[in-house]
């Protein structure tokens, strides 16, 4: 296990479209292993592979520090809702927005021995779901962005 390097917006890699994961090989493992370890490091609640210059539909996602969630090739199957909110990325260090998303996601993934599950999220989890999932597509979520890209300095002494 590592901590991988975080690629920042305007690195390449984050535009592109991720590859469906076929197969599970010992350094998808590690990738993924290392994908927990770096969200965690970072203080971050999603991780994807394309933030670690992997080109692979996977997602870390854990947002109450003690619910892991691992997503491999990953599908929105319904989604209702609204919530606006205040969003960050590991990618766009330092800055927030405030961007709308579904309330409720199900979704549809593979887990470590490409069985497939579903999933429910609302609030913060449809969100975090909804922000890993642009990732796979090559977008980042300063694109969605109502008003002004913020410092999250700033936000913090308001
Ligand atoms: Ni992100």
């Amino acid at each position: 296990m590592a901590i991988r390097n975080i690629r920042e917006m305007g690195d390449p890699v984050l535009n592109k479209i991720c590859k469906e994961v076929k197969e599970i090989t010992d350094r998808t493992r590690e990738l993924i292993a290392d994908m927990f370890d770096t969200m965690y490091e970072a203080e971050g609640v999603g991780l994807a592979a394309p933030q670690v210059g992997v080109l692979k539909r996977i997602v870390a996602i854990d947002v109450t520090g003690e619910d892991p969630i691992m997503l491999i090739n990953p599908v929105i199957l319904e989604s209702s809702g609204e919530q606006s909110g205040n969003e960050g990325c590991l990618s766009v260090p330092g800055k927030t927005g405030i961007v709308t998303r579904p309330n409720y996601v199900k979704i549809k993934a593979y887990d470590i021995d490409l069985q497939p599950f579903e999933l429910e999220g609302t609030e913060l989890l449809a969100r975090a779901i909804c922000h890993e999932l642009e990732h796979l597509e090559g977008h980042l979520y300063v694109e969605k962005v109502e008003g002004p890209l913020m410092d999250v300095e700033d936000l913090e002494e308001e």
